[in-house]
């Protein structure tokens, strides 16, 4: 997994790439509803399904999932972002493509948690989703309530609600329906999602390719070349090398909103995903309960991904926003030194936060109060 952060304002931050095995895929997350009394946390269920997954792991990785839980440290980065940025008045905290809301969920207990740094700060959550079914179960990890779809035909939000921690929030089915202000992104797992168009270098030159009915098999499908070029070519750039490329147009237009709004109204984005820096070729898989499944073989029951080329996403926000990455996730970790953020955070004044049951010793203790809740 690789993240790429944009800056619109403020000193260039850290970014980050995270090599995630393909196997955690829709799984690093867990739930976080779990009540206290069972003792069930999030980071334990994560870990089941990672020794479900691959067998028993060592006490080094043990040591490395719980201390380095990207889900809490995210919610530490928007902060000291906002922190660096001028401690905005207010900012929106925008997600795109939320999935159950796990990953949100865990970064508003942090923002709970350092509460006493955010408290004169106004924030609002806007979630960009297009499924309905996973609209309702976002509100339920978020809202612990159900909430009805919004009657106003004015209103740009199809649904709009309050966090279990009281802060207000809003989904979209698009992001320009969003308000625009200084916001903060945050997109997980969610480009590798959208849509892709494959091309084969050919003696011809550049064809598509495009999925047929196999004639030797009538309830088989097949991949083919288009016998001339299609409109999409356009979108491979001039100078390509490889032989076989993957491209994502629906990417391209939500960079290009991304970066302008916040070139316009400031802020900063975190694009976390499996990718690459516009260096592989065949990347289309399908996923199914953890494994690798055929993606033409029984349609509609494995999720479909391909790898995310962050070298185009940065093309698309060239000259708009600075760019950073992408780079590794323990890179991305080690470079926000996470310990030397806290004690920022902390202001060495605040040595017990609202949801610590006994004061920190020191800031990193502080640190390990989050990643173990
Ligand atoms: C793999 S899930 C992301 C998981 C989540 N971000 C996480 O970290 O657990 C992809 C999400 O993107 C949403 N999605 C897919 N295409 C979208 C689009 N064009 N606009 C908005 N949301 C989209 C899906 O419904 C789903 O919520």
């Amino acid at each position: 997994m690789r993240v790429l952060a944009r800056v619109g304002v403020g000193p260039l931050c850290s970014a980050a790439r995270a090599v995630i095995p393909w196997f955690w895929r829709g799984k690093y997350f867990s739930s976080g509803r779990e009540s206290a009394e069972n003792q069930v946390t999030p980071m334990l269920r994560h870990l089941m399904y990672k020794i479900k997954a691959t067998g028993p792991i060592t006490v080094a990785e043990y040591m490395k999932e719980v201390l380095t839980n990207p889900a809490k440290l995210l919610g530490i980065w928007f902060i000291s972002e906002w922190m660096a940025t001028g401690r905005n008045a207010a900012f929106q905290l925008v997600e795109l493509g939320p999935g159950r809301g796990t990953l949100l969920g865990d970064i508003l207990r942090v923002f709970s948690q350092l509460g006493s740094v955010l408290k004169n700060c106004d924030i609002s959550i806007h979630l960009v989703e297009v499924s309905e079914k996973l609209s309702e179960i976002q509100a339920l990890t978020l809202t612990e309530e159900k909430v009805p779809l919004e009657l106003n035909p004015g209103s740009p939000a199809y649904m709009k609600g309050v966090t279990k921690s009281g802060i207000p929030i809003s989904w979209y089915r698009d992001l320009q329906d969003v308000p625009k202000g200084y916001s903060f992104y945050l997109a997980h797992e969610f480009f590798d999602v959208l849509p892709v168009h494959k091309f084969q270098k050919t003696p011809q030159g550049w064809r598509e390719v495009f999925i047929d009915i196999d004639p030797q098999a009538s309830d088989k499908l097949r991949f083919v070349l288009a016998p001339c070029v299609t409109p999409a070519e356009v979108f491979i750039q001039s100078d390509e090398t490889r032989d076989h490329v993957e491209v994502c147009p629906e990417a391209g237009v939500i960079i290009q909103e991304l970066s302008q709004r916040i070139a316009l109204t400031g802020g900063a984005a975190l694009i976390a995903d499996y990718g690459h820096d516009g260096t592989k070729t065949d990347t289309f898989r399908g996923f199914c309960g953890h494994k690798l499944h055929d993606v033409l073989i029984a349609p509609g029951t494995a999720d479909l991904t391909a790898d995310v080329d962050f070298s185009y996403l940065r093309r698309m926000a060239e000259g708009k926003v600075a760019s950073l990455g992408p780079i590794k996730q323990q890179t991305f970790l080690k470079n926000m030194g996470i310990d030397v953020r806290l004690k920022r955070l902390h202001g060495g004044s605040h040595p017990m936060n609202a949801c610590q049951s006994k004061p920190s010793p020191s800031p990193v203790a502080g640190f390990g109060e989050l990643a173990w809740r």
